[in-house]
């Protein structure tokens, strides 16, 4: 049973994006639950819209929220192979929660200066959550990569600096994904596009290694 937590305080950074395509890539061959802990709700929308599709295989779906994710989040992560939780922004309940709840937390980051002077906060948190959850394994994915500029380099920097364990696959900015979650579905139900397609794969068997 492995309980995977996607996090990050910022906002807009892939969060839900992330956390949809790894539950539904891994509900294809085992029973998952995709637990939404944002107020938000992102995840929880997308779950909806897809109700009114035909796509085959989907994560069972729920919202919890703040201390909930880690007590009834618990209890309902052991009736399944695998848990994804995408766990909203900033510092709440709700974070810690995910974290404590967590075999491996995946951030996701941008690549930009702005994206590394935000995640000051977030480190704490999960050094924090590391004290209660020693064996919790943190993985940081490059996301919303724009191969145009040179900020990656930098980011890598920043993340080699801090110590990160970095995922060798990059999420690139590609349309694909914004209209894949738009419909309720993934990027390779889509079909569209062979790079994210190729690199959710990637990220999958990076993830699941
Ligand atoms: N790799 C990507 N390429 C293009 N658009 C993306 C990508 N990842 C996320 N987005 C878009 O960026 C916005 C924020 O992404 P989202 O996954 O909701 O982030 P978060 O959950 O961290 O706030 C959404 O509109 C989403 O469709
Ligand atoms: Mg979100």
């Amino acid at each position: 049973m492995t309980v995977y937590a996607v996090v990050n305080t910022k906002g807009g950074v892939g969060k839900t994006t992330t956390a949809v395509h790894l539950a539904t890539m891994l509900a294809r061959t085992s029973k998952t639950l995709l637990i939404d802990g944002d107020p938000q709700a992102s995840a929880a929308s997308w779950a909806a819209w897809r109700r009114e599709t035909e796509h085959k295989t989907s994560p069972t779906t729920t919202c919890l929220t703040g201390k909930a994710i880690l007590s009834e989040g618990k209890s309902l992560a052991a009736g399944f192979d695998n848990t994804v939780v995408d766990a909203g922004g900033r510092d709440s309940s709700g974070l810690r929660s995910s974290l404590l709840l967590a075999s491996v937390a995946i951030i996701p980051v941008g690549a930009s200066n702005l994206d590394a002077a935000a995640m000051t906060d977030l480190l704490e948190v999960v050094e924090l959550a590391k004290e209660y959850n020693p064996n919790l394994i943190v993985r940081v994915l490059l996301a919303r990569v724009d191969p145009r500029t040179k900020d990656t380099g930098e980011m890598i920097e920043f993340l080699k600096e801090q110590n990160l364990n970095l995922l060798n696959t990059r999420v690139c900015e590609r349309v694909a994904y914004r209209r894949a979650i738009g419909e309720g579905a993934i990027v390779h139900e889509i079909g569209k596009d062979r790079h994210a397609i190729e690199e959710m794969d990637a990220f999958l068997e990076e993830v699941t290694k």
